[in-house]
C-alpha cells in the first residue's frame, strides 16, 4: 500500500515537471571547488577538482551541470532526473553548446545503483524537501553508497522553524488552487488570495499580517515555475535541521557545515552563541537551536562519510592551499585613499584615480592579469584560481 501511495507521488512529480520543466542555471554554491573549500575550512582532505566526477540528482535542464562542465573540462559530470522532458532539453542543450564530458540520464533517485560508478561530488539542490519520503530516503543513500571516500555532498532543503509560517500561507492557496487551470492562471489565483486575504486580516492581529506581508513580499518576484514548483506543488516537505542531520547519519553520512555561510549569522552575539552552545549536546543541536534563533527557512548542507574529523568552527589549516577572491570596497573617506602628489579635488583612492578630471589617472596596467569576474568600479576583485 505504501509503495503504491509513492509510485503515484512520483508519477504527479513527473507529470508536474514534465508539463512545466524547472529551467534552472547554475546554483550559487554547488560547484566542486566551492565545496571543497567549504570542507578545507572544516579540516577535511578533498578530492581534486582536475578531473573529479560530479553526480547532480535532480538535475532538471541541466544549467547547473552544464556551466560546471564547461568550466572545468577534465572533470566528468553526470545529471539525472525524472522527467523526460527535462533530460530531454538538458541533452540537447549539451549538444547545441557541445559540452562531451556531461552524460544526463532520465531515471529516478531510487533507481541510481552502482552502474553509474562513485563520484567525488554528490551534488542536490531544490529536491530533498520536494519529493516524497521514500525517495528523500533513498537520495541520503546514493549520497553514502556512491561517494568516494574523501567525497563531499551538498543537499538544500526547506527547514523549520521558518517553513512554518511560509506552510501556512502554502496550505492555504494548496486549498484555493484549481489544478485544472494552466499555470500562469494558478499562479494569478494563488497571488489573488494572497492578496484578499492579507487585506482582511484584522488590523488587531499584527503577527499574522506580518506573515501574509512577509510572504507577498518573497513572492512578488518569484517566477511562474518556481511558484508552481514550490508553492503549488504536491510534495513540499520542510523538515528540522536536527532530523535531517540524524537521517544522513542513518546512512552512514555526518553534517560538515552550512556550504553558504550567512552573513546573518555573524550578527548573532558571542553571548547568545556561548548559551546555545551550553544548552547543546553537540555541534547538531547547537546548530538546530541556531536554527530557532535564526528563523531558518533553507539550508544547503555539506555531508561527508561518518567517521572522519571534522572541526566544528571553522580552521585556518586549509586556507593556505586556496586562492582567495574578494569584493573590495575603495573607501574613499580614508586619508591613505587619496594619491599623495593627486593635483585633482577628487578623493577618489589608489592606486587608480577614478577621476576622469585627474591628470594623475592611472592607465591600466596591461601586464596585470584581468580581474575575475570583471572589475566594476569601485569594486576590485582579486584574480581567483580553482583549488586542486
Ligand atoms: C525543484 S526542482 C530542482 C531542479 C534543480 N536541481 C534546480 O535546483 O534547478 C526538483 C527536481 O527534482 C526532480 N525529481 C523529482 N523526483 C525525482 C526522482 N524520484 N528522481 C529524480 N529526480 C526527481 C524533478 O523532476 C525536478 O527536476
Amino acid at each position: 500500500m505504501y509503495a503504491h501511495v509513492a509510485e503515484s507521488a512520483s508519477d504527479i512529480l513527473l507529470a508536474s515537471y514534465d508539463a512545466v520543466p524547472y529551467g534552472g542555471g547554475a546554483i550559487a554554491g554547488t560547484r566542486p571547488d566551492y565545496l571543497a573549500a567549504a570542507a578545507r575550512l572544516r579540516g577535511l582532505t578533498t578530492p581534486p577538482i582536475r578531473g573529479c566526477r560530479v553526480l547532480d540528482l535532480g538535475c532538471a535542464t541541466g544549467g547547473n551541470l552544464l556551466s560546471m562542465a564547461l568550466s572545468l573540462p577534465e572533470s566528468n559530470f553526470v545529471g539525472i532526473d525524472l522527467s523526460p522532458r527535462q533530460i530531454a532539453s538538458a541533452r540537447n542543450a549539451a549538444k547545441t553548446i557541445g559540452v562531451s564530458n556531461v552524460q544526463f540520464e532520465a531515471m529516478s533517485i531510487t533507481d541510481v545503483d552502482e552502474e553509474l560508478g562513485t563520484f567525488d561530488y554528490i551534488v542536490s539542490h531544490g529536491v530533498y524537501s520536494w519529493v516524497p519520503p521514500r525517495v528523500q530516503k533513498a537520495l541520503l543513500e546514493v549520497c553514502s553508497k556512491s561517494l568516494a571516500p574523501e567525497g563531499l555532498a551538498y543537499v538544500s532543503y526547506n527547514t523549520y522553524p521558518g517553513w512554518h509560517a511560509r506552510g501556512l500561507v502554502r496550505d492555504m492557496m494548496l486549498f484555493h488552487d484549481r489544478p485544472e487551470l494552466s499555470p500562469a492562471a494558478r499562479v494569478q489565483r494563488a497571488r489573488d488570495l494572497l492578496k484578499s486575504v492579507a487585506d482582511g486580516v484584522p488590523k488587531s492581529d499584527q503577527v499574522y499580517a506580518a506573515v501574509l506581508q512577509e510572504e507577498i513580499a518573497t513572492l512578488s518576484e518569484a517566477s511562474e515555475t518556481y511558484f508552481m514548483h514550490e508553492e503549488l506543488e504536491s510534495e513540499n516537505h520542510p523538515v528540522y535541521f536536527i532530523d535531517f542531520a540524524q537521517r544522513a547519519a542513518a546512512t552512514g553520512l555526518q553534517y560538515v557545515s552550512e556550504v553558504i555561510p550567512s552573513l546573518t549569522d555573524t550578527q548573532i552575539s558571542g553571548d547568545l552563541r556561548a548559551t546555545l552552545r551550553s544548552w547543546s549536546a553537540d555541534n547538531l543541536q547547537y546548530e538546530q537551536y541556531f536554527d530557532f534563533v535564526r528563523n531558518r527557512t533553507f539550508r544547503r548542507s555539506l555531508l561527508c562519510h561518518a567517521g572522519r574529523t571534522v572541526e566544528v568552527e571553522p580552521t585556518a589549516a586549509g586556507v593556505p592551499s586556496m586562492h582567495l577572491r574578494a569584493r573590495c570596497f575603495v573607501d574613499t573617506d580614508a586619508p591613505e585613499a587619496k594619491q599623495p602628489d593627486c593635483t585633482c579635488s577628487s578623493t577618489r583612492a589608489r592606486p587608480h584615480c577614478h577621476s576622469t578630471r585627474c591628470s594623475r589617472r592611472a592607465e591600466p596596467d596591461s601586464a596585470a592579469p584581468t580581474p575575475f569576474p570583471p572589475t566594476r568600479s569601485p569594486t576590485r576583485c582579486c584574480a581567483v584560481r580553482s583549488l586542486g
